[in-house]
């Protein structure tokens, strides 16, 4: 046997083994080639909030990926604004977290936060800096960078584009968001959540949630428990919802020869999602409880009904960090709300001991 066809034989695993929980972890996974150290967030830190990196001075990574309480590390906006107010297509996602995933951007085409970095700063939407070496003199003309870049990296002290990403990059992995209700939770303090909210956990297991959502950051692209990040959304067309948020138009990672409908989007983080409306890639979605919805209709076929239907008993076991028993009735709309409010319980804080994120925001916005 091929291990292709190996890798897609059907796992067999016992009718009561259940979907295992998992906190965040502490701190964010580094790459060997950029271990985080304090020198390099520091540097990382200047670098995001620098309106300088900017073609007319306008905009810094910050403006559009906020650390303040309102936006979460997103921007409130269907779509993000750069340099003279020009609008994008995409909404801007959160930042909190991006450590995490393996694929980044809404469809994925980035592979590391190092990559990434280097997409805004040269996009004529967002920062409008005409090349990579026009950024470095940019940087290079501020001599305060210098003894910055001297500790971040004192082997290959030059002021460069890889050293710019790197440092971005090891602050960004220092923007994570652990200890939420929800982590609490699975680590042993059940009350943590609000009866309503465990019922909503439950629902986001037995609804089929994790089937794309999955692992601490409830995102199959992420760089735990990697499985495959990058699905059709939405799977079902047949629905009002695709015309109403004209959810379409844009075909993400689908390229011209595939013969697909819909798009093809890497799957987000669902952290701190009660916080960073507007959804999905275009931001044409206010409202937390309708994004349920949408998930529950386009991805898993559910139906939504109001008529009371027969449940089975929620049980979790503390020592499994499962559930042992789940229902399966339709949905409605309490079942979306209190999924909803369990996905409220995975807004963590803002890591500002760390970044004093807030001082430095206000700084930017004068
Ligand atoms: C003009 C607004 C704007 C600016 C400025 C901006 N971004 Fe973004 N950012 C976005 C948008 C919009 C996306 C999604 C684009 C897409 O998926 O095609 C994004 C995506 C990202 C992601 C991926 C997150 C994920 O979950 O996939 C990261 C990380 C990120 N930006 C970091 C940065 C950094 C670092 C800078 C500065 C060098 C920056 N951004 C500048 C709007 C902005
Ligand atoms: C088959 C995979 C799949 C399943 C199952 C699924 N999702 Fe999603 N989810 C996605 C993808 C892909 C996106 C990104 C869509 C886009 O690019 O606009 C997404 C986006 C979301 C968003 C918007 C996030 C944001 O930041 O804008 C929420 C909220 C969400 N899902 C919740 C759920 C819930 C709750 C369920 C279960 C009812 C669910 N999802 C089931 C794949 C899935």
């Amino acid at each position: 046997m091929t291990p292709a066809v190996a890798t897609r034989a059907p796992v067999s695993r016992p009718s009561t083994q259940r979907y295992r929980w998992q906190a965040l972890p502490n701190s964010a996974p580094e790459p060997p080639d950029n271990r985080t150290t304090t020198a390099k967030v520091k540097l990382g830190r200047k670098l995001f909030f620098d309106k300088r990196l900017s073609i007319d001075g306008s905009i810094a990574c910050a403006s559009c990926h906020q650390l303040t309480d309102s936006a979460y590390g997103a921007d409130n906006q269907r779509v993000s604004s750069g340099i003279a107010n020009q609008r994008g297509s995409r909404n801007s996602p959160t930042v909190l977290n991006a450590a995490f995933q393996r694929q980044l951007f809404w469809d994925g085409r980035a592979g590391s936060l190092e990559q990434q970095a280097l997409g805004p700063l040269i996009n004529p939407l967002e920062m409008g800096m005409p090349s990579l070496n026009a950024v470095v003199e940019r940087v290079s003309n501020d001599p305060s960078y210098a003894t910055l870049f001297r500790q971040a990296f004192p082997q290959q002290p030059q002021i460069s584009i890889d050293n710019i990403a790197k440092a971005i990059a090891s602050y960004e992995r220092t923007l994570i968001t652990p200890n939420a209700a929800y982590d609490r939770f699975v680590d042993g303090d059940e009350s943590a959540l609000s009866p309503q909210q465990i019922r909503g956990m439950a629902l986001f297991e037995s609804v089929g949630c994790v089937l794309c959502h999955s692992g601490p950051n409830f995102s199959n692209a992420s760089l735990i428990d990697v499985s495959n990040g990058l699905r059709l959304f939405p799977a079902a067309i047949d629905t009002s919802y695709q015309a109403q948020y004209r959810l379409i138009e844009d075909r993400g990672a689908a390229t011209q020869a595939e013969p697909l409908s819909s798009g093809v989007w890497r799957v987000p983080s669902l952290r701190n999602v009660s916080k960073t409306a507007p959804y999905f890639h275009n931001g044409s979605v206010d409202n937390l409880e309708e994004a349920v919805r949408i998930m529950a209709v386009t991805q898993l076929g559910r139906t939504l009904s109001n008529d009371p239907a027969s449940r089975n008993s929620i049980r979790w076991s503390q020592d499994q960090q499962r559930f042992t028993s789940l229902d399966n009735a339709a949905l409605s709309d309490a079942d979306i709300r209190d999924i909803a409010a369990f996905l409220q319980s995975l807004t963590g804080q803002l890591p500002k001991g760390q970044i004093n994120a807030e001082t430095v925001q206000q700084k930017l916005e004068k």
